[in-house]
């Protein structure tokens, strides 16, 4: 029996930062950001956004072609989590409508936790085939202003479900893992920003995704040759050509660019999406590649601290005819730049308190944050 993604959906904020704006105000040479880090632009949150209504917005959209009825779990992967108990999933029902015989649980492991929540979804419809799990990936990655990790901010949800005979990619049994503890990147419960080690974390994203490619490799009998298409987590997009060219010399194999080109047209424009990136080059994949029908794809998953797992995925026969890069095409295109002065002032006033607040209706998106009352997060559909 095939299990895998099924349809999939996106979701982005209201805002958006031009790299060359800040590249500008930092009297940086813009092309450190557009060819130095592969980036573009980044998604910014406004006051009334968070990873709920990323989440409820892509979730919704998506769960509109689908039977809500046989869903039986939410899978909720982030590392921006608004509350330390109640998982985010849990907002969504209300949000969402989803039936109450629905089980939610949210998932951590810097941004590697949404391949985990894939993997157990994977792994409990091949237990009950009937059944159809909906696992979100929803991050906002905000760096402390003026640090190295400032220009690779972002923010973003991808929304997915998994079933049995899926249109879109059969996920493969099998995968390569690496765990090891590694201060590179983390962020303490009484801090908004993280703590990084740049160049730590460089090294300790290719050492991982490496290992757990020899991993897999040991496991299955698999060669290099075999993948035919590489998808990677994109910190910022350079990193996935840093991984490819890595992976080569471990492998002693000649890895070209275009197993990964059209995989990174999304998070060029998003930024870092943590959990959702490396699912947002899946979706740009789908999208830029007409002849993707019975290729394996091949999954770099990484998540600072640090756990990395390799695994594959074969793309079903008809999936161009249930892909939508009309509504990323949309989420991209509606966002509002920002100038650098509004850029700041956002930054600088993000509430990740639980104090009472109320925020003004904002964003243009279906779902939004209104505030806090009682040190309850408040959502509603507009
Ligand atoms: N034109 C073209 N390229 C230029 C340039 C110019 N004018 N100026 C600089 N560059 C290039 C540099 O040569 C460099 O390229 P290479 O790495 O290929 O040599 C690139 O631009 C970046 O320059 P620096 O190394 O000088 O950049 P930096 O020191 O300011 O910071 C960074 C880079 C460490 C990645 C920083 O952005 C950072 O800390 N980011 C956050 C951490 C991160 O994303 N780590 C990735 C791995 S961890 C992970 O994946 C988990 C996660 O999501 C966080």
């Amino acid at each position: 029996m095939k299990i895998g993604i099924h349809d999939l959906e996106v979701a982005t904020t209201h805002y958006v930062l031009d790299l060359d704006t800040l590249a500008e105000r930092h009297g940086i040479d813009p092309k450190k950001f557009s060819i130095g880090l592969g980036q573009d632009a980044f998604s910014m949150p406004a006051p009334d956004e968070d990873i709920v209504t990323m989440a409820a917005e892509a979730a919704d959209t998506l769960l509109a072609r689908h039977d809500v009825s046989k869903i039986r779990q939410v899978l909720f992967a982030t590392e921006s989590s608004v509350d330390q108990s109640k998982a985010a999933g849990v907002y969504l029902h209300e949000l969402l409508g989803l039936p109450a015989n629905v089980r939610s649980v949210e998932l951590k492991q810097a941004c590697y936790s949404g391949t985990a929540a894939l993997q157990m979804a994977v792994n409990a419809i091949a237990r009950t085939p009937e059944e159809q799990i909906l696992v979100i990936t929803s991050d906002v990655a905000r760096y402390a202003l003026e640090t190295g990790g400032e220009p690779t901010q972002g923010a973003g949800a991808v929304a997915m479900l998994i079933t049995a005979n899926p249109n879109l990619v059969e996920i493969e049994p099998g995968s390569g893992f690496h765990t090891s503890d590694v201060n590179d990147f983390w962020r303490p419960n009484d801090s908004t920003t993280p703590y990084v080690d740049g160049q730590l974390s460089l090294d300790a994203y290719l050492t991982a995704t490496t290992a757990a490619w020899d991993d897999l490799a040991a496991r299955r009998d698999l060669s290099i040759d075999d993948v035919d298409k590489f998808l990677h987590h994109q910190p910022f997009t350079k990193m996935a050509r840093k991984q490819l060219a890595a992976l080569a010399e471990h492998t002693g194999h000649e890895l070209s660019d275009e197993l990964i080109e059209e995989s990174m047209s999304y998070n060029r424009a998003l930024g870092n999406t943590y959990t959702a990136s490396l699912y947002f080059a899946l979706t740009a994949q789908l999208h830029n590649n007409e002849n993707l029908a019975g290729k394996r794809l091949g999954f770099f998953s990484y998540g600072s601290g640090a756990v990395a797992e390799f695994f594959t995925g074969m793309v079903q026969e008809n999936y161009r005819d249930h892909i939508y890069p009309e509504h990323v095409a949309k989420q991209l295109g509606n966002r509002v730049e920002l100038t650098y002065d509004e850029y700041r002032t956002l930054h600088s006033d993000f509430a990740a308190t639980s104090e009472t607040y109320t925020t003004q209706p904002t964003t243009h998106a279906p779902f939004r944050l209104s505030g806090v009352t009682e040190f309850q997060r408040r959502y509603e559909a507009q």
